[in-house]
């Protein structure tokens, strides 16, 4: 599988599972336990995740998926703003390794920009890069010139940008996709699949049929075939997570892309980070 290099010399796959809205009700837990185990036993490089998921519960739920695995995925959490400080940070860091059962997280990421000033949140990511409790650091909702203010700050350090960013949301095709892809700077795609909405549009659906894959694979191959971006799909079922993980396997010819490209075009302006 396609990875793309961070500042600590690691590869941040192109793929993997997302866990918003896991953790919130204990009649689903076992669930959504079950579906990362089973995207796990599929082999999903990657699990994304954060604090703010289910207050905790969701990183609990990966811990539990994790434990007693020979090898384990490529691990991304995320830092709430509110506790982005130069201690709270590095204190929010350490509850999260606790719950995700490790001891290290492999990408620690701003969820979004709140009021702390971001050199505290950087520094802080610094400290906890030196003691080796996460691996590299990034920033998330950070349009471009929220990048730009960051990048004055650390021009060499800054891991990835996760943003919303699908067929149906192409803002960041405008300006940040590009700027990022001048410094090799994977982006996230996060609701690759806009929660579910982008499925009922009828033209991917057409498309899809034309292909022979289902509107969610094509969303997901879509995506995979852009340079430098990565998806994170959410399913907390065992089909779903089976029928994204199968996108992996399909390539795009030109022709299909300009397909898509004209039932949902890149955007002619600048359009301001849509942000969920
Ligand atoms: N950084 C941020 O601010 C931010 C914001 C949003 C999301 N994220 C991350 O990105 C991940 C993905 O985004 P998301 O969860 O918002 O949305 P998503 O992945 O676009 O969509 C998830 C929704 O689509 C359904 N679904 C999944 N696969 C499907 C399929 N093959 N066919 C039909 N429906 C399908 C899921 O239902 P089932 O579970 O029932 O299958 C769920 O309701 C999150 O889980 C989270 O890790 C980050």
């Amino acid at each position: 599988m396609r990875s793309y290099k961070l500042p600590s010399g690691a590869g941040i796959p192109a793929f993997g599972i997302g866990t918003w809205r896991m953790g919130e009700s204990a009649s689903v837990r076992p669930r959504e336990l079950d579906a990362i185990r089973y995207a796990l036993d599929l082999g999903y490089p990657m699990i994304d995740t954060a604090e703010m998921y289910g207050e905790g519960e969701a990183e609990e739920i990966v811990g539990e998926a994790l434990a007693g695995r020979a090898r384990r995925p490529f691990i991304v959490s995320k830092v709430y703003p509110h506790n982005a400080s130069r201690s709270g940070t590095i204190a929010a860091c350490e509850r999260s390794l606790r719950r995700l059962r490790l001891e290290r997280i492999d990408l620690y990421l701003l969820h979004w920009r709140g009021e702390i000033p971001l050199a505290e949140t950087f520094e802080a990511f610094e400290r906890l890069r030196e003691s080796g409790k996460i691996a590299d650091f990034g920033v998330s909702n950070f349009d471009r010139d929220d990048m730009e203010e960051a990048a004055a700050l650390d021009d060499r350090r800054i891991a990835a940008n996760q943003v919303l960013y699908c067929l149906s949301r192409r803002g960041p095709d405008f300006d940040l996709l590009p700027w990022m892809r001048t410094r090799s700077m994977p982006l996230m795609a996060y609701s690759p699949l806009d929660q579910g909405r982008l499925l009922a549009k009828s033209a991917l659906r057409k498309i899809a049929a034309d292909v022979g894959c289902t509107p969610a694979q094509l969303a997901l191959a879509w995506l995979l075939a852009q340079p430098g971006v990565v998806a994170i799909p959410k399913s907390s079922s065992r089909e779903r997570v089976k029928e994204n993980f199968a996108a992996l396997d399909i390539a795009l010819s030109p022709g299909i892309l300009a397909e898509l490209d004209r039932a949902f075009p890149p955007p002619r302006r600048k359009q301001a980070l849509d942000i969920l």
